[in-house]
């Protein structure tokens, strides 16, 4: 009657995959506890390490978990508690994983009437009190692991995809908060068909890297033409941080999902630590506090 979850941090977009294209960090990320009760409903019991409504109806995990249940009407409630390791406002999906890992353990203790694939919609309700929209391309990976593409959202679409083995991911949180509400509201409604065209080529490219091993490949194609032009602005360094990367030998990088994070992809976890320690040798420049991760995918 009880469960006790993972719920792991996500990186959306990947650089040439906006709203559609995200990966999971294996070992970096939040933990829940739920348990089955007798009481209808959903109650957020307690939340260590982040400052966030209690009120159901107002959090995150809330929303998702009372989503589910309208869907699913089961004859029982759920008390759910909160261990947040990642930051709200930090770019790796700390949203997406309290919405992800509510309905995937209150799905599993109902003795999982829906495949992970199915809880993505209800996971999404979360992500829209979040950030106003409802994106899927963090809470897919929370709940699928490895890679996903959101190939559709209406209908939905996702379509899951094994990490290469040997690829690691660097994340560098400059520690600001950047709210995903004001980095989308930033963003160019529309873009040239020069620029949709490049963009089309690298996600293609970096699907097909994936599929392939192909670890250039994926270097090659970590390229926004769409959104990174327009945030990058945001994030203190950001240049510096992704050449530095680069001169360390990950294979590239960009803003992970709508930032200030910045995230890089490396062949072997050696040379995740290496764009790591580089990461923080920039950063060390500025007064920005930060916290560095490495991460299997
Ligand atoms: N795709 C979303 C964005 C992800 O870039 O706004 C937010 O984490």
């Amino acid at each position: 009657n009880e469960i006790q979850i993972f719920c792991p941090a996500t990186i959306a977009n990947v650089s040439c995959g906006f709203d559609v294209l995200g990966l999971c960090l294996e070992s970096v990320g939040d933990e829940m506890t739920i348990t089955k009760t007798d009481r209808m409903g959903v109650r957020i019991t307690d939340i260590i390490g982040a400052n966030l409504p209690l009120e159901a109806e107002k959090n995150v995990a809330g929303v998702a978990a009372l989503s589910l249940l309208h869907h699913l009407l089961p004859n029982c409630g759920f008390d759910i508690k909160i261990t947040k390791n990642i930051k709200a406002g930090s770019g790796i999906g700390s949203s997406a994983a309290s919405a992800a890992g509510a309905v995937y353990g209150i799905n599993k203790l109902l003795g999982s009437p829906l495949t992970d694939k199915e809880l993505i919609y209800f996971a999404m309700q979360g992500e829209a009190l979040a950030s106003g929209s409802p994106h899927a391309d963090n809470v897919s990976p929370a709940l699928l692991g490895g890679f996903t593409l959101v190939r559709s959202y209406d209908p939905l679409d996702v379509i899951a995809i094994t990490a290469p083995p040997e690829l690691y991911v660097t994340v560098i949180h400059p520690q600001i908060e950047l709210k995903t509400k004001d980095a989308r509201s930033v963003l160019k409604e529309n873009i040239s068909l020069k620029k949709a065209t490049i963009q089309c080529g690298n996600l293609g490219g970096l699907i097909s890297g994936l599929y392939t091993q192909n670890y250039d490949l994926i270097g090659r194609c970590l390229h926004d033409e769409l959104v990174e032009p327009v945030r990058s602005i945001l994030i203190p360094k950001f240049a510096e941080l992704k050449e530095a990367a680069k001169q360390a030998g990950a294979l590239g990088g960009g803003i992970s999902g709508s930032g200030p994070s910045v995230f890089a992809l490396s062949r072997g976890e050696t040379t995740a630590r290496k764009a790591a320690e580089a990461f923080a040798a920039i950063m060390q420049q500025t007064s920005v506090p930060f916290e560095a991760h490495v991460s299997a995918i």
